[in-house]
């Protein structure tokens, strides 16, 4: 048997998984071992991202690839922080303020995205722009699929994929004209909604009525990716494998801690951004979920008011308080190995599920 299905001669690759990065290495060689590369724009500033983009291209060839953008319509018009910053509340800077001092959190001295960089209109038209000058064949979009986008990337020719946790915002980017469709269940790292992977793929599956759906969310396995399929999935989409793969680039300490989680290691928490995300639990959740703590503020103002203590915890390697987007698939990831290692052991084991699947039914 051999994992290769239509989705894989529409896209021209070899195996029906997908893997959304934020990293170039990890993209490039996911499209080397046979899989679909996504690659996500949405921590990235303008200036980084055009630069990201070249490289991207520059190294991964002919092979195909996909461009993801976060479209949250969660922004502010203002795009200076200071400005930015003079609207938040005293309560919250107090609270903020106190988790400083109390693990004596360092400025940060580069800073990072988190801190340089607020979620306005031009960083979102900015990265929609770049993405459809990238000269990807493929334009993923998550928090949103606004119409004109989709128009102007099949325009383009871009195929077009949404991310959906619910069958109503399924519902909103098939009627805007979405060609496919991930399906991302409530185990997925990342900004994520309530209903469980095993839960919503075969509803999506059900309203994208022949349009080909991917199923996201909690998959580590060969055996969940065999599962996906019989659900009614085209295929499976991943973004927690990466984190531990050695293209990462993941530092010893955080890499650690990857490795030693389990499923319950992680939490959904709207202290990362505002909006609900499933992140590897820290002391930074567990202060955000302490009773007397304040509810955080909505995207983009808790990146506003946290991203400096967010690059100074990154910066100066603060273990305790440290934390990534980490969905509940952590459980398998459990020694660092390349990327191809990762692909072909999801291959094998799905190639196994299956076989035994049948002959459980002969
Ligand atoms: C570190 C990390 C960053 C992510 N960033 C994005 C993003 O920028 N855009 C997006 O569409 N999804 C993003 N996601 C969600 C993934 O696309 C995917 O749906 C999810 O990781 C699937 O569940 P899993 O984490 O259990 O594999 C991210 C996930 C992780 C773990």
């Amino acid at each position: 048997m051999k994992l290769h299905t239509q989705i894989c001669d529409r896209l021209g690759i070899r195996y029906p998984i997908f893997g959304l990065t934020h990293s170039v290495d990890v993209a490039v060689a996911i499209a080397r071992a046979g899989a679909f590369p996504m690659f996500a724009l949405g921590r990235t500033s303008l200036e980084t991202a055009e630069a990201d983009v070249a490289r991207l291209r520059s190294e991964i060839g002919a092979l195909p690839w996909g461009i993801n953008c976060f479209l949250t319509s969660s922004v502010v018009a203002e795009t200076d922080r200071a400005a930015a910053k003079s609207a938040l509340p005293r309560g919250h800077l107090d609270f903020v303020a106190g988790i400083r001092d109390k693990y004596r959190i360092p400025a940060p001295v580069k800073g990072n995205f988190f801190s340089n960089v607020v979620r306005s209109h031009k960083l979102i038209d900015g990265h929609a722009e770049i993405a459809l000058a990238s000269g990807a064949p493929v334009l993923s979009t998550a928090a949103g699929a606004p119409q004109r986008l989709i128009e102007r990337a099949k325009a383009a020719g871009m195929l077009t994929v949404a991310s959906v946790g619910t069958p109503r915002h399924a519902q909103i980017a098939l009627a805007g004209g979405i060609d496919m469709l991930v399906a991302q269940g409530y185990d997925a790292g990342g900004h994520t909604g309530h209903i469980g992977t095993f839960a919503l793929v075969p509803q999506i599956v059900d309203a994208a009525q022949g349009r080909p759906v991917l199923a996201a969310g909690g998959i580590g396995t060969g055996r969940q990716i065999a599962a996906a399929f019989a659900m009614g999935a085209a295929g499976a989409w991943l973004g927690t494998a990466w984190l531990t793969a050695t293209e990462n680039h993941t530092d010893d300490q955080l890499l650690a801690k990857l490795l030693a989680a389990g499923s319950g290691d992680t939490v959904l928490t709207r202290a990362h951004s505002g909006k609900s995300a499933r992140v590897l639990r820290s002391a930074w959740t567990d202060e955000w979920s302490r009773p007397d703590a304040p509810i955080p503020l909505e995207m983009p103002m808790q990146q506003v008011l946290t991203g400096e203590l967010i690059a100074g915890i990154e910066e100066h390697r603060m273990s305790e308080l440290r934390y990534e987007l980490c969905g509940q698939s952590i459980a398998y990831f459990n020694k660092p190995a390349p990327v191809a290692d990762i692909i072909d052991r999801l291959v094998a084991q799905t190639i196994e599920a299956l076989q035994s699947v049948q002959q459980t039914f002969r």
